[in-house]
């Protein structure tokens, strides 16, 4: 076989994290004789400081003509000023609505010598194996903006909206996740208050009925999911919700792991092509120290071999890897404990590569 991937490493610790997770791909490439071959294209700050758009035209070319999409994090305070034209953050948005990936899977594990490293109590974290399937180009995030003045002053709008068809795609999708999983499928939704939420409710209870009836599905609103991943996180198996509830609940899920530098998202649509990304940000504070934690990255590095490019031995091998480096204790600072040695973002990748 053989396979382009599009990489696109963006801003403050993104090259850093990315260059361990290329690293990666090109040890599994040779092992696993995939026949890879890799495209560079700008995103976010950078590609505003050199082409003055977040996201020029040649990279959703590359990224169109690619299988998959390897992403680091765009944004940093050089572009932080929110009344400018044209922000890093655009550049993420547009790529995943040029690429039509309108399902976006954040998976929440614990390896167990990690769960210290969580603000939570051990007994609530073990047994932690959850899916957050946001939808990932609707709702409030795409609807018309509008900012206007009247004779009490300024005032401004955003039109959350979704259609019945792109509430049955995601849910489709996280249901037959929970299939191959632990068999539970769990919206989450506002539908007390929001139209919106009314809309998805009875589209995704009709559609559970009629095509997924083996699987134990429920419901919850968003404030008490809230609650309930900090309470009884072990009880989730699968949760489908729309896009900024998801936006939310998965940064708080991911506290569950301990780091936002352990966790791993894949943005899918209807055809194999998917975009990768650590779900944390460009952590500007850190850039260019060498403490990153690239494990983030280097996890998507295996769900883009097990989505995109059906290598589901090669995706064992690397999660088995990052299991194996953090029982020996070679962690970034994120995860060291106390009195504990901290390894650098490129020790850790190497670590990795050489148990692949
Ligand atoms: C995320 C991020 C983005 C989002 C931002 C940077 C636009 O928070 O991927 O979760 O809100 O989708
Ligand atoms: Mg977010």
């Amino acid at each position: 076989m053989s396979a382009t991937i599009a990489v696109l490493a963006g801003d403050g610790i993104g090259p850093e994290v990315i260059a361990e997770g290329v690293k990666l791909l090109r040890v599994v490439d040779q092992r696993f004789n995939l026949g890879l071959n890799f495209q560079e294209a700008l995103i976010g700050g950078i590609a505003i400081d050199q082409t003055g758009s977040a996201l020029p035209a040649e990279t959703i070319a590359i990224c169109q003509a690619a299988d998959a999409v390897l992403l680091g994090a765009v944004g940093g305070p050089k572009w932080d000023d929110p009344s400018a034209k044209v922000r890093p953050e655009q550049g993420l948005l547009a790529i995943r609505k040029a690429l039509g990936l309108f399902a976006n899977l954040r998976p929440v594990t614990i390896h167990p010598l990690l769960i210290d490293a969580s603000p939570l109590r051990r007994e609530r974290l073990e047994e932690v194996d959850l899916l957050v399937v946001r939808e990932l180009t609707g709702g409030i995030y795409f609807g018309e903006k509008r900012r206007e003045r009247d004779d009490r002053g300024e005032w401004a709008s955003d039109l959350c909206i979704y259609h019945e068809a792109e509430i049955a795609r995601v849910v489709r999708i996280a249901a037959n996740l929970a299939r191959a999983r632990h068999g539970k499928l769990t919206l989450v939704d506002k539908a007390n208050v929001l139209e919106t939420s009314r809309l998805w409710r009875s589209v995704t209870t009709r559609l559970m009925r009629e095509e997924f009836p083996d699987l134990v599905f429920d419901w919850m609103l968003v404030d008490a999911c809230a609650m309930h991943l900090l309470r009884r996180p072990a009880d989730f198996d699968v949760i489908v919700t729309e896009n900024m509830f998801g936006d939310i609940l998965t940064d708080e899920a991911s506290m569950l792991a301990g780091s936002m530098g352990m966790l791993p998202s894949a943005s899918l649509g209807e055809g194999r092509r998917g975009l990768y990304e650590p779900i944390h940000g460009s952590a500007p504070d850190i850039a260019g120290q060498g403490r990153a934690n690239p494990l983030a990255t280097i996890l998507s590095v295996a769900m883009l071999l097990r989505h995109s490019l059906g290598q589901e031995e090669a995706a064992r091998a690397v999660e088995a890897a990052v299991s194996a480096v953090i029982e020996a204790g070679i962690v970034t600072g994120d995860l060291a404990q106390p009195g504990q040695r901290s390894y650098s973002t490129v020790a850790v990748g190497d670590a990795v590569a050489e148990r692949v």
